[in-house]
């Protein structure tokens, strides 16, 4: 039997876990209709046959019909959840995973108009910044409403199968009535740390009662709010050893800072160019002082961190989430010994930005998660062998490469540069964003393993192309960044990329004009502001960097609020001109006529990318299929039709600018039916 101490097998209870490694809860956003149906149930179980010791399912299930699916949270009130429950816990449990749920009542960190428009409740009459609900403080009989509720949940849950369920406490209702910041009730429920937390307590009771002593229950909570006025670690100390004292706890799951903005989110789930494991040495503390199991999950992205969290006794189970969103073989690899091939987590943190913007949780650089059931993580070997060649090494080209090699294809990549990466590559030049490389060095190192050849400096023609003989062509050219959308003076201007890559020298008060919305603008406000510029950011848009979201958003206004950088929404730049040695800028809106101008000694604009597609298009008329694609086919997950010649085919920016996880996503779905 292997020593890693990952892999030693854990007793919680009754309860045998395989090894030390789980997934946290986090609500992926895969429900229909608040039902874990089969998207959910083979997203945990793909990380249940590769190993993990348990799948904690869920994020802040609903046991309350008053707390309403924010991010389309599974609605375990309603009793036609057990069915599918059930099926996902029998298939993980075959697979060797133990399975829990998390059930939450969200309190003020919902929205009145979402479900049944029914009030938000809170212990508190103050909105939560990140939604917004002004609450009703819970009455009398909210509470006993809501501790039946629970304990009717769990006792759902418990028909359903599940090992266990852990409670969030943090940031939401529990929370809520633990915290000083959020409770201004009366006793027996406001008041004293005994009364803050007798909510948690007497609804635990009530579940234990309910489900009796067989199952694990746990609760997560945030130990250190780090803020004044709130639970500090003399207070999470004591709330730690009331949950003990109770009998009826097994085991805490530790969180640090608060959730109620996105700032302080992200010093509880750090976004890349954050520190990793920040909270594990807290965590560790709080499992000695208060005596009790303790999981814990913060940013604890590769395994030499997540082997150190448990040798080091930190944690009896580590927490690798969004790790196992990146790659949910990283069990299995580890016992192979295979650890250099688990695809990194780069904390781009798309994945959990995309639930709050009302999406579903999916990871910038694998396409298959959350979508097993059309885009199985494994690629299988093609019956016949073809030659592949592609164009371009961005994160397009090189998943086009790594697909065709995993399918047994030989394969050619023409790169004009002398390093793969493309736009990613310049992306990752901001120190902050330096992570984002490892979209790219994974992906080559994979291509390298599978012997897929490689022709860097080479600006591929039509003939290069046609000389290898190939059967398929997949043009990942990327695109261009444009600047050609004002009336007058797109000459005077420069690109954003032109400020991240060098090419141009940061001005002194500069316009940055963002009609793409994505990181790029502010990522060139950053570079610009940290040089000692003024900048303005103006867009037409309502709101600035909409394809910036949430906890993305954070490390930006971090670095530039303390700065001279302003934002100015709603209206638009329509002309630059000349005036002496400065730049006037022509302002105009999409509301009313205006005259108005401004001088500056820089204009940035930021307007995404045109493709690079002249070699598609020198192609096209000799291919097979005139790069047709057929989307049925191509949605289907079946093969392109058959042609006489070869098959064209264009990704990425090539076709349309958007973003990684669409120039990766394009690519797989592709060439995994070559
Ligand atoms: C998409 C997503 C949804 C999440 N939803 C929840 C949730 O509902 N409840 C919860 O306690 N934590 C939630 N989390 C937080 C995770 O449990 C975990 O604490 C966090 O991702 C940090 O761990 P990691 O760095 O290993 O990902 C969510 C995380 C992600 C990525
Ligand atoms: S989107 Fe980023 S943070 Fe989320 S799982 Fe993927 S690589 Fe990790």
């Amino acid at each position: 039997m292997s020593n890693d101490p990952l892999l030693q097998p854990y007793r919680l209870k009754h309860l045998t876990l395989r090894n030390r490694i789980i997934t946290t809860s986090h609500e992926p956003a895969y429900g229909d209709d608040g039902m874990p149906k089969d998207r959910y149930r083979l997203y945990h179980l793909e990380r249940a046959k590769a190993g993990v010791a348990m799948v904690m399912t869920a994020g802040s299930a609903s046991v309350s019909r008053d707390s309403p699916p924010v991010f389309s949270n599974l609605l375990v009130w309603k009793d036609e959840v057990v069915p599918w429950m059930r099926r996902l816990v029998d298939d993980c449990h075959e697979a060797g995973a133990a399975v829990m749920i998390q059930l939450s009542h969200l309190g003020r960190r919902t929205r009145w108009d979402k479900g049944d428009w029914l009030p938000v409740i809170s212990a508190t009459h103050e909105r939560e910044p990140a939604h917004r609900a002004t609450p009703k403080p819970a009455e009398d009989w909210d509470i006993a409403r809501i501790i039946r509720d629970y304990a009717d949940a769990a006792e759902r849950m418990k028909a359903a199968g599940v090992d266990g369920i852990e409670f969030l406490c943090h940031g939401h209702l529990l929370d809520q009535f633990m915290s000083p910041l959020t409770n201004s009730l009366p006793a027996p429920y406001g008041g004293s740390l005994e009364n803050r937390a007798r909510l948690t307590l007497d609804m635990v009771a009530a579940v234990r009662e309910r489900v009796g002593p067989e199952i694990i229950l746990g609760l997560r909570y945030g130990v250190d709010e780090m803020e004044p006025g709130g639970i500090d670690i003399e207070e999470g100390l004591a709330l730690g050893k009331l949950f003990r004292d109770s009998g009826m706890v097994d085991y805490l799951n530790i969180n640090r800072s608060r959730i109620h903005t996105d700032p302080a989110m992200t010093d509880l789930i750090p976004v890349q160019g954050m520190r990793s494991a920040p909270h594990l040495d807290f965590a560790g503390r709080i499992r000695v002082e208060v005596g009790m199991p303790v999981i814990h999950a913060s940013r604890i992205p590769d395994v030499a961190t997540a082997r150190h969290a448990v040798a080091t006794g930190q944690v009896d189970l580590v927490g690798m989430t969004r790790a196992h969103m990146a790659d949910p073989h990283i069990v299995r690899k580890i016992v192979e010994g295979r650890e250099d091939d688990i695809r990194p987590c780069v904390g781009a943190t798309y994945c959990l930005d995309r639930i709050y913007q009302g999406g579903m949780a999916l990871c910038i650089h694998n396409p298959s998660t959350g979508r097993e059931a059309t885009q199985p993580h494994q690629i299988e070997k093609a019956g016949v062998r073809k030659k592949v060649v592609v164009v371009g090494a961005g994160p397009a080209g090189l998943e086009a490469a790594r697909v065709a090699g995993e399918r047994g294809h030989p394969v050619v990549v023409f790169e004009v540069a002398d390093k793969p990466g493309g736009q990613v590559r310049l992306t990752a030049q901001s120190k902050r964003r330096a992570e984002m490389i490892g979209i790219i060095d994974w992906r080559l190192a994979q291509c390298q393993r599978l012997g897929v050849e490689f022709r860097f400096n080479t600006w591929a023609e039509a003939e290069d192309v046609l000389a290898e003989a190939p059967d398929v062509v997949v043009i990942a050219t990327g695109g261009m960044p444009t600047t050609e959308l004002l009336a007058e003076g797109n000459d005077l201007v420069v690109s954003a990329w032109d400020i991240l890559s060098g090419d141009a020298k940061p001005g002194e008060n500069v316009l940055i004009y963002d009609e793409a919305g994505d990181h790029a603008a502010l990522q060139a406000a950053q570079v610009i502001a940290e040089a000692g510029g003024k900048v303005e950011v103006m867009t037409r848009d309502r709101t600035f960097s909409p394809e910036v979201m949430g906890m993305n958003l954070v490390p930006y206004m971090r670095a530039l609020q303390d700065k001279t950088v302003t934002f100015t929404v709603t209206y638009r730049l329509d002309a630059v001109r000349r005036a002496g040695n400065r730049l006037e800028a022509v302002i105009g809106s999409d509301y009313m006529k205006l005259d108005k101008t401004q001088l500056h000694d820089q204009v940035v604009v930021n307007a995404g990318t045109q493709p690079l597609a002249d070699l598609y298009f020198a192609l096209k008329p000799v291919s097979g299929n005139r790069g047709a694609v057929d989307y049925d086919a191509l949605i289907d997950g079946r093969p392109q039709p058959a042609v006489e010649g070869f098959q064209l085919f264009r990704i990425g920016d090539a076709v349309e600018a958007r973003n990684t996880h669409a120039a990766i996503y394009d690519a797989l779905r592709l060439v995994r039916t070559v």
